[in-house]
């Protein structure tokens, strides 16, 4: 069987460009893969400093917000990785199949214990975190964004080692590494993605917004001058990323929605824009206040680490037999 795994650090507010750019991709996936697990990376979220009340809630509104978006939990296994205590188990196992040399040069290592020289251990030793939340349930496709390929790739080269010490234990990793597919631009400076740690409210889209405050924000979106509804990412970036924004909202594709405004003025455009925005976002929200008043997301949350919890134990106790940590009775 084919396993498809990613996982996601419940840190900042998810915005229209998540939506756009990780999780549309994912729900598309549910389609071609047989079998897909998702987790809150809540583990690798704590490297640094998260205060606990906000991580608390972080890790409930994103699972809420991914299935109100149309994740399907029957075909996706969904988790929260602190709840599969054998992880971190199987991880220190990795650790000790890991060089000092080898960790202290991935990039994010480098760069982050740079920016702050307090860092934790924990800081250095996240690929290996990570490599125990793809091999433990032998996933063979990674969908990461480029920042994580090397996370990716350390890990293959530990199940690698593993597998050549102790025996075959782990299938091999390959990232998948999502195409530079549509970038969702802030709406107030069009020449820089929109985050969801941006300083620039108006620019940024979140999934939690009312349906008021995406109209407000689509309306006050900067555009330019010639009054003309046309793809331009050079000349034209405003229209061109409201032009995303709305082919990705209705399923119309640029080319159509350029067509069906050729005769408009900038004003209607923006209106239908923030019309199909709007309705989408109130949407998702009205969902995912009809999930947290059930008791499904914690159904969802039970079966699902039930699941990774039975796999990663089987994993476990292979390993330990293989490295010799067991007492035959
Ligand atoms: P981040 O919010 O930067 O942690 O990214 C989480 C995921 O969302 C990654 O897969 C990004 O590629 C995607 N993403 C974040 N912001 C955007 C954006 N403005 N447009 C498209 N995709 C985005
Ligand atoms: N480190 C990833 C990120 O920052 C999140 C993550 C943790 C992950 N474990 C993973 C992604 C395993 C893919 C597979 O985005």
């Amino acid at each position: 069987m084919k396993r498809l795994l990613t996982g996601i650090k419940p840190t900042g507010d998810l915005t229209i460009g998540n939506y756009i750019g990780a999780i549309l991709p994912l729900i598309k996936r549910q389609e071609e893969y047989d079998d897909i697990f998702l987790f809150v990376a809540d583990l690798h979220a704590i490297t640094i400093y998260q205060d606990p009340e906000e991580l608390k809630e972080k890790i409930k509104t994103f699972i809420g917000l991914y299935l109100a978006c149309g994740v399907d939990p029957n075909k996706v296994t969904i988790y929260i990785q602190s709840e599969n205590e054998y992880i971190p188990a199987i991880s220190w196992l990795l650790e000790c199949n890991t060089y000092y040399g080898e960790a202290s040069r991935m990039i994010q290592f480098k760069e982050k214990s740079k920016e702050n020289t307090n860092f934790t251990i924990g800081l250095l030793t996240y690929p290996i975190l990570m490599a125990a939340d793809i091999l433990y349930c032998d996933s063979e496709y990674v969908p990461v964004g480029i920042d994580q390929k090397q996370h990716v790739e350390i890990a293959r080269d530990i199940a690698i080692r593993f597998n050549s010490k102790y025996g075959e234990t782990f299938k091999l990793p390959n990232p998948i590494i999502e195409k530079s597919g549509t970038k969702i631009k802030d709406l107030k400076d069009p020449s820089k993605k929109m985050s969801k740690s941006s300083i620039s409210p108006n620019g940024v889209i979140s999934l939690f917004d009312t349906y008021e405050t995406v109209t407000k924000k689509i309306m006050g979106a900067t555009t330019d001058n010639d009054m003309l509804v046309k793809y331009d990412e050079e000349n034209k970036p405003g229209i061109s990323n409201l032009l995303n924004i709305a082919s990705v909202m209705s399923g119309k594709t640029t080319e159509e929605l350029e067509n069906e405004f050729k005769e408009s003025n900038y004003g209607v455009f923006k209106k239908y824009v923030a019309e199909i925005t709007a309705s989408k976002i109130e949407e998702i929200n009205k969902k995912y206040l009809e999930l947290s008043k059930e008791n499904i997301i914690t159904d969802i949350l039970d079966k699902g680490a039930r699941k990774s919890r039975e796999l990663a134990k089987e994993k476990y106790e292979e390993m330990k037999k293989k490295m010799g940590l067991f007492y035959e009775r």
